[in-house]
């Protein structure tokens, strides 16, 4: 019989991936999803890929009878896959009750529910905006973890210690932290990729919404940071590569070679990649010229990050393996395939 993984967040941009990862290695999957980012065709979209479309289960993690009864009707749950968040870092500024109601409150509901039902396994989205503008880079997990910029990612912080302190109190439960650095691109099959609403926040959207005319111009926020051409620089990751570490973390907890009963990776490629070298990549492999701009700084931003991935290579036995090219060229496809039809 198949292990049975939920994946919360499931139609979501990462989770979609990790579902689609997911399935290939052999699990059941079950999405959870409130719709609030994302559309319930996905769950089809899923099945097209896999050839096996997961149920989908539409509901607010914040409503914790909700929850309950799913649980009482689903039992044997190996793992639980929580990408379920808001993540748009300007408007948790704005609007931070909203970001720590959500993002908290449907953390603790889960982990309630996961020792009341006895599921023994949490994998958890955490984010490299825990560390803030480290001191010495690339950062490993000992890098401290400094006050966080946005209420967002706070919330990471504050879900990662609640995770922590649940797991101390409840010696049948485990968990996985993932600190993602900056996921970008879409499934080879161009049938799942980031569906962004509004302006784009994250510099891979805003890119090829440029570049395929839905936006006049892109903005680069500030080009006189202390980085060789000035322009912050990131660590990105394809979301595929960044899929497959969920399984192995699945993986991992399942069959117990976990260390200890908490456990943070941080998943990156190790490699740091300025705004600038990002828009090269993109004008390398599409053969257009990006009408470009460059900005303020914008509040909030830091200037420089990248991993230190060692620890998830070791322990995970993970690693990326796709190039910034290739994560751009899926990206551009995704972009070319959503603006060209309508399915
Ligand atoms: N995308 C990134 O750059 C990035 C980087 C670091 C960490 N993360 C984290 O990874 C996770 C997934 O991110 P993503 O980019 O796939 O985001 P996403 O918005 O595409 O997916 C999140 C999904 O969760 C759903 N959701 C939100 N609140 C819910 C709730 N209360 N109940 C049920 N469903 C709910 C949304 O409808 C959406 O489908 C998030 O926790 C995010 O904070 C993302």
């Amino acid at each position: 019989m198949k292990k049975k993984v939920i994946v919360t967040g499931g139609t979501g941009y990462i989770g979609s991936h990790t579902a689609v990862e997911l399935i290939s290695a052999g699990y059941e999957v079950i999405l959870i999803d409130n719709l609030s980012n994302s559309e319930a065709s996905i769950a089809d979209r899923i099945g097209e890929i896999t050839g096996i479309t997961p149920i989908l289960e539409v509901f607010d993690l914040c409503d914790a009878e909700r929850l309950e009864s799913f649980l009482r009707k689903n039992s044997d749950i190996e793992a639980i896959v929580h990408f379920a968040a808001f993540k748009a870092v300007s408007e948790s500024v704005s609007k931070p009750l909203k970001y720590y109601r959500n993002n908290l409150l449907s953390l603790m509901n889960l982990l309630e529910a996961m020792t009341v039902h006895n599921i023994p396994s949490l994998v958890f989205s955490s984010s490299c905006t825990v560390y803030g503008q480290p001191g010495i880079l690339p950062v490993t997990e000992e890098t401290p973890v400094q006050p966080a910029l946005s209420p967002y990612g706070n919330t990471k912080q504050i879900g990662e210690e609640i995770i922590r302190d649940t797991v101390t109190a409840n010696n049948r439960l485990k968990a996985v932290s993932l600190r993602y650095f900056n996921p970008i691109g879409a499934h080879p099959s161009s049938r799942i990729g980031e569906l962004p609403r509004g302006v784009p926040e994250n510099l891979v959207p805003f890119i090829t919404q440029t570049a395929i005319g839905l936006r006049e111009t892109l903005l680069v926020y500030g080009n006189d940071y202390n980085t060789p051409d000035g322009s912050c620089i990131r660590d990105y990751l394809h979301v595929v590569d960044l899929a497959k570490a969920h399984v192995e973390a699945v993986n991992r907890l399942a069959s117990g070679k976990n260390k200890t009963n908490y456990e943070i990776f941080n998943l990156g490629t190790g490699n740091g990649t300025s705004v600038l070298e990002a828009i090269e990549s993109f004008e390398r492999i599409s053969g257009k010229k990006l009408n470009y701009k460059i900005a303020g700084r914008r509040p909030g931003d830091i200037e420089k990050i990248w991993a230190d991935p060692s620890l998830a290579n070791q322990e995970l036995g993970w690693k990326t393996v796709s190039s910034l090219d290739e994560a751009m060229r899926s990206a551009w496809k995704w972009e070319i395939n959503i603006r060209t039809k309508t399915d």
